[in-house]
């Protein structure tokens, strides 16, 4: 599980703080690819029958990001301390996620609901929990399958590769998925239907999209439509983010609406009975 901290006004405010400082981060050294990634290598280590692992900051710690799938990713750890020593308050786990939801959207993705709560961890998980790009359909499967993710979140989540690039010295992979990789959008499927001749980039997990009949129906959907692409992206990067987490605030929810009811319910049964109270009265006494 990942813990939950008590999230006051304060943290309310410290957050939109910490929000702004990352769109100028982000703005001034055209970061959103690896904080995309910092997010998604945060959260993806989830273990839904453990209940170990997801996005509880654990990967700042040294003996995680130096996991073999995290090269590279120290340099997004070191942009989001900037914003961690001035919006101190925000945990470590919230600002990753965070900086993943705001990545997205400054490259023109969809607007992607963000719930604070989450609690830092020293705990890491063991090394391998994260997709190996050298691998096909199954593997893919058992990752996401073992994160409590589906078929369409696998794909949806790919879509991801719309930002950003593979460099040879972190990954052993070079390249970009689309021509502007800095742009969030639906190009992704649409080069992967191109097949290899683009020039750009194919990981063997994302040639395993269509091989796949399941998969292959969601790839040819957002290859079409854009729309149906942004939309399932935002719902299935939410789950992502909160892998493991029940936000305190949708507690908060049913209890705000359960007290709107009650309070519904006693206002009607007062009206009435207030109603009922001046109709007698004015029976007993006649007008003038
Ligand atoms: C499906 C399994 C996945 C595999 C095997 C995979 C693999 C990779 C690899 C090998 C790289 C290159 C890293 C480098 O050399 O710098 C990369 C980059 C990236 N990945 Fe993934 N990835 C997967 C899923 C995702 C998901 C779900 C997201 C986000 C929702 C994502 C977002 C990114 C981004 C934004 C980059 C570019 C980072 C940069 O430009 O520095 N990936 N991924």
């Amino acid at each position: 599980m990942v813990g939950r901290i008590a999230v006051n006004a304060e943290y309310l405010r410290e957050t939109e703080k910490a929000r702004r400082n990352l769109r100028q981060l982000i703005r001034r050294k055209n970061c959103a690819p690896i904080l995309l990634r910092l997010a998604w290598h945060d959260a993806g280590t989830y273990d839904a029958k453990t209940k170990t692992g997801g996005p509880n900051g654990s990967i700042r710690l040294e003996k995680e990001y130096t996991h073999c799938a995290n090269n590279g990713l120290k340099i997004a750890i070191d942009l989001c301390e900037t914003v961690k020593v001035k919006c101190p308050k925000i945990t470590y786990a919230d600002l990753y996620q965070l900086a993943g939801v705001v990545a997205v959207e400054q490259s023109g993705g969809p607007t992607i609901d963000f719930v604070h709560g989450r609690a830092d961890s020293t705990e890491s998980p063991e090394e391998g929990r994260l997709p190996d790009a050298k691998q096909g359909v199954t593997h893919l499967k058992d990752v996401f399958y073992r994160m409590g993710l589906s078929d369409k979140d696998i794909v949806a989540l790919s879509g991801g590769h719309t930002l950003g690039r593979a460099h040879q010295e972190r990954s052993g992979f070079e390249g970009s998925w689309t021509e502007e990789p800095m742009f969030f959008d639906n190009s992704y499927f649409v080069e992967l239907l191109k097949g290899e001749s683009a020039g750009l980039l194919k990981l063997p997990t994302d040639k395993a999209l269509l091989e796949d009949p399941e998969f292959r129906r969601y790839v040819d959907l957002y290859a079409k439509d854009e729309d149906a692409f942004l939309k399932d992206y935002a719902l299935s990067h939410k789950k992502l983010s909160e892998l493991g987490f029940s936000p305190p605030s949708s507690g908060y929810k049913v209890l705000a609406q359960g007290a709107v009811g009650i309070a519904v319910a006693a206002a009607l049964v007062i009206f009435c009975y207030l109603y009922e109270v001046n109709r007698r009265v004015k029976l007993l006494i006649p007008p003038l």
